[in-house]
């Protein structure tokens, strides 16, 4: 099993999740995961995140997941600022939600899909292997929801503040580097 310490050291950010029932789920998420995609830790560093889309894209996963929470808490505190008496967040849940948004990327894309057969990741994709892994390790519902929800994202009436920053924070980063990649069709 991949250690919660290497997990820690790979994402600091879990630290910014203050309640600590939370951040142990999230942690233990990310061992579920790669236990059960059978991805060890030196696996794990080497999941792209994007290469089969964004042409010659080497980020990894874990470099992707971070920049993804670090936009989401940036946009979680300055709303919070703007609009705190109006909408309030809960940062912990944006933070936890941010981590996990693409866990299922360990399933989908771990290098050379290790026993795992095309039709399983054709037929299931990554949006919803992370919210199978993540409701596995009893995260709340609504961070289930936002890791289902991230993907080709569209205004739904289930929709709640945390899950508008979290998708937007994906998709401001995706698309960012598209300026500095070729799209691959
Ligand atoms: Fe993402």
């Amino acid at each position: 099993m991949i250690r919660e310490e290497f997990i820690l050291n790979q994402i600091p950010e879990i630290e910014w999740i203050k309640d600590e029932d939370l951040r142990k789920k999230c942690i233990r998420t990310w061992q579920y995961a790669a236990d059960f995609a059978d991805v060890d830790e030196d696996d794990l560093v080497q999941i792209t995140f994007a290469n089969f889309v964004l042409k010659g894209c080497e980020m990894n996963l874990i470099e992707h997941t971070r920049r993804v929470v670090q936009t989401a808490a940036v946009l979680a505190d300055q709303f919070v600022t703007a609009y705190g008496d109006v909408v309030p967040v809960d940062r912990d849940l944006v933070i936890c939600a941010a981590i996990l948004h693409d866990v299922g990327k360990v399933q989908e894309h771990c290098k050379d899909h290790k026993g795992i057969t095309f039709e399983q990741n054709y037929y299931l994709e990554h949006e919803f292997w992370g919210a199978y892994f993540a409701q596995a390790c009893e995260l709340p519902w609504k961070v289930v929801y936002i890791i289902r929800s991230h993907r080709n994202g569209k205004p739904d009436k289930k929709d709640f503040p945390e899950s508008f920053i979290v998708y937007n924070a994906d998709w401001l980063n995706f698309k960012y580097l598209c300026f500095g990649y070729e799209m691959i069709h």
